[in-house]
């Protein structure tokens, strides 16, 4: 009789991160450097040093202006994405934000871990005022060109020196979705913030 094989059920979640625990740093720099080797870095050609990377993402929790969202495969880390909003002075841009760092890693595509991502990322862009998200992409990530588009992500542009790889130039396209906010605007709950009441400087005579 065929011994009978044991079906291990996959567990998934999608979670917004504040700092890392356990293992979380590692995992993370390790899935980043599997997507870097298949072709997308987010930037990085090739993997950087492990200290460099961790640097990185360390960086990225201390950064007021990010907000990390990281996909979890059987408890650990495969995937991510940045909401990025902008600096405080540019008050004429604070309606859109931004995706950045997009990625799941190759051995646990398919199983609906980044279109959890986005969800998350509409939501959370929906609850701190944003009117729209903006994204930019490689003409050859085309399994994320998929993704975005059936997720309602319109393009709006193209450009055609986009990225440099081995010395050839590559296309990339400008993407945005607009959204609802929940609330009060990006623009308002700013100011609420940091209110301007500057103390006016009185010239001497
Ligand atoms: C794009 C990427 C994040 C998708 O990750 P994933 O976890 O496999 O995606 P999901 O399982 O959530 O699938 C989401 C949808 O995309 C579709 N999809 C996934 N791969 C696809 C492909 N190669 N071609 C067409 N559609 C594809 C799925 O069918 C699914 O559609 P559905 O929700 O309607 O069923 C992943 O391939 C990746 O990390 N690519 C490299 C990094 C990258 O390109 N990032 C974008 C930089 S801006």
């Amino acid at each position: 009789m065929a011994a009978e094989t044991e079906i291990h059920p996959v567990s998934t979640s999608v979670e917004w991160l504040a700092r890392f625990a356990g293992t979380d740093l590692e995992d993370l720099c390790c899935a980043t450097e599997e997507a870097i080797v298949d072709g997308n870095g987010f930037g990085w050609l090739k993997p950087p040093p492990r200290e460099k990377l961790e640097a990185y993402w360390r960086g990225v929790l201390l950064v007021p202006e990010r907000e990390l969202v990281v996909a979890r495969y059987d408890g650990t880390i495969v995937g991510s994405a940045q909401l990025v909003r902008p600096p405080a002075n540019n008050e004429a841009q604070a309606f859109a934000a931004m995706i950045t760092t997009f990625f799941v890693a190759p051995h646990a595509r398919g199983h609906g871990l980044a279109r959890g991502l986005l969800q998350a990322i509409d939501r959370r862009a929906a609850e701190r005022g944003f009117e729209a998200i903006e994204l930019n992409v490689r003409d050859t990530q085309k399994a994320a060109i998929a993704l975005y588009e059936s997720h309602g992500f319109v393009r709006w542009a193209t450009k055609q020196k986009y990225a440099k790889v081995d010395g050839k130039f590559i296309v990339g396209h400008y993407y945005v979705k607009e959204i609802m906010p929940i609330g009060k605007t990006a623009l308002e709950r700013a100011r609420e913030a940091s209110p301007a009441s500057v103390t006016p400087i009185v010239r001497r005579p």
